[in-house]
């Protein structure tokens, strides 16, 4: 690291910055920061953990270690979950003019670092970043299945970004703070992949340098990777492709009355096989498919503002009959209305199904799942 006199750089702010999202880590941070100390021998850097309320004593830990060490800070956020956010949140809390970004379950082999600033500061990129499918690199002893999972997100990545990067999916990589502030604004900041966030984010393409590595095994604590994760993927894709002319909470919501749907004409054949009356079949697949599809929003669509607990979820439910029957009389009125004006009868139906849902999403954002 380029410092001439070692003892103004221990005074002066940090050259570079490593931004740690932790989230259940106890067993790791002293030993992450161990090793940084190991490969970045001058302090003109510093390290800020962004922890997300831990339940395991991580805070407590990196209190510690906060108290010990000048060069170290963390983030609490509480309340909230998120990888992406954590890390834009991380960044935006140094002046560093080098943000490097890393896992704390030592996944990520941090002797890259100091080859990523030099690299850096030389001005032969403005991003580094850690590759796992690089020559040189490879995903060691990963699972076979996170393997096939990573090469298809990796592969999908391709439709919103054409910067050339083998590792889109590289959670370990060090950006000059004026190339990630050109994209800051422009960022979905949700779920996992900052990185690619970032890549499809900026306006003109940073031109970027990778490093390979072997992607470690983790040896305390456990992933955090779950379906949900992949959810956000998806809804981080549709973002980027669609976000700028319709809300991908909106879509989602389109999905689950998709599926609403499905549901509804499964217990309506059911019981018309079984010969119930049209009108309780009718009834019962209206309660049955709206119910259902209140509990997938509450767990996918409006996931960030889950209603949680026995009377939350009563009265959202009911709320939730209220606001889609108000639906159905609107969508009903206006297809009506178009209908008689002579517009053909599908078209009508049409007209009357997206006045239905676009009430239905409005309605539910507004007064079920609020802002928090
Ligand atoms: N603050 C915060 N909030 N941190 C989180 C959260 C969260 O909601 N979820 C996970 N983390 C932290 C973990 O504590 C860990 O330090 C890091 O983010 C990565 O989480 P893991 O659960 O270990 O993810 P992984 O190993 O399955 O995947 C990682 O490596 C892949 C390959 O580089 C991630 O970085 C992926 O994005 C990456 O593709
Ligand atoms: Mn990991």
């Amino acid at each position: 690291m380029a410092a001439e006199d070692p003892s103004i750089s221990a005074v002066s702010a940090p050259m570079l910055s490593i931004i740690v999202p932790t989230f259940n880590e106890v067993d790791n941070v002293s030993l992450l920061l161990e090793k940084l100390k190991a490969v970045l021998p001058v302090q003109n850097w510093e390290v800020v953990f962004v922890d997300d309320d831990s339940t395991d004593g991580t805070k407590e830990a990196l209190h510690r270690l906060c108290r010990k060490y000048p060069y170290v800070r963390s983030l609490e956020r509480i309340g909230r979950r998120g990888l992406s956010s954590a890390v834009v949140e991380g960044i935006l809390s140094t002046s560093a003019p080098f943000v490097a970004v890393m896992d704390a379950d030592l996944q990520h082999d941090e002797r890259l670092l100091p080859h990523m600033l030099e690299d850096l500061q030389s001005d032969k990129a403005d991003l580094m970043v850690g590759s796992r499918y690089l020559e040189g690199g490879s995903t060691g002893e990963w699972e076979a299945s996170r393997v096939r999972i990573s090469r298809v997100a990796t592969w999908l990545s391709g439709f919103i970004t054409s910067v050339e990067c083998t590792d889109t999916m590289s959670g370990f990589f060090m950006i000059r703070r004026s190339t990630f502030d050109a994209a800051v604004r422009q960022l979905s900041g949700q779920g996992f992949k900052i990185l690619l966030d970032i890549l499809a984010s900026s306006p003109t393409p940073p031109r970027v340098k990778e490093l390979p590595y072997t992607f470690g095994i983790r040896q305390h604590g456990e992933s955090k990777l779950d379906a949900l994760v992949t959810l956000e993927y998806i809804n981080l894709i549709l973002d980027k492709l669609v976000g700028r002319w319709i809300p991908v909470r909106f879509i989602i919501f389109s999905a689950v009355g998709g599926l609403g749907v499905v549901v509804h004409m499964a217990i309506l054949t059911t019981a018309h096989v079984l010969g119930e009356p049209f009108l309780l079949s009718q009834s019962l697949a209206t309660i049955v498919a709206m119910t259902f599809n209140f509990f997938l929003n509450n767990a996918l669509t409006y996931r960030d503002k889950q209603l949680k607990g026995t009377w939350p979820l009563l009265k959202g439910l009911l709320s939730f009959f209220a606001v889609c029957s108000l639906g159905a009389v609107a969508n009903v009125g206006i297809a009506n209305v178009l209908f008689q004006r002579s517009f053909t009868w599908w078209l009508s139906a049409i007209a009357g199904i997206i006045v239905g849902v676009v009430w239905n999403f409005a309605a539910t954002s507004i007064f079920i799942w609020r802002r928090r």
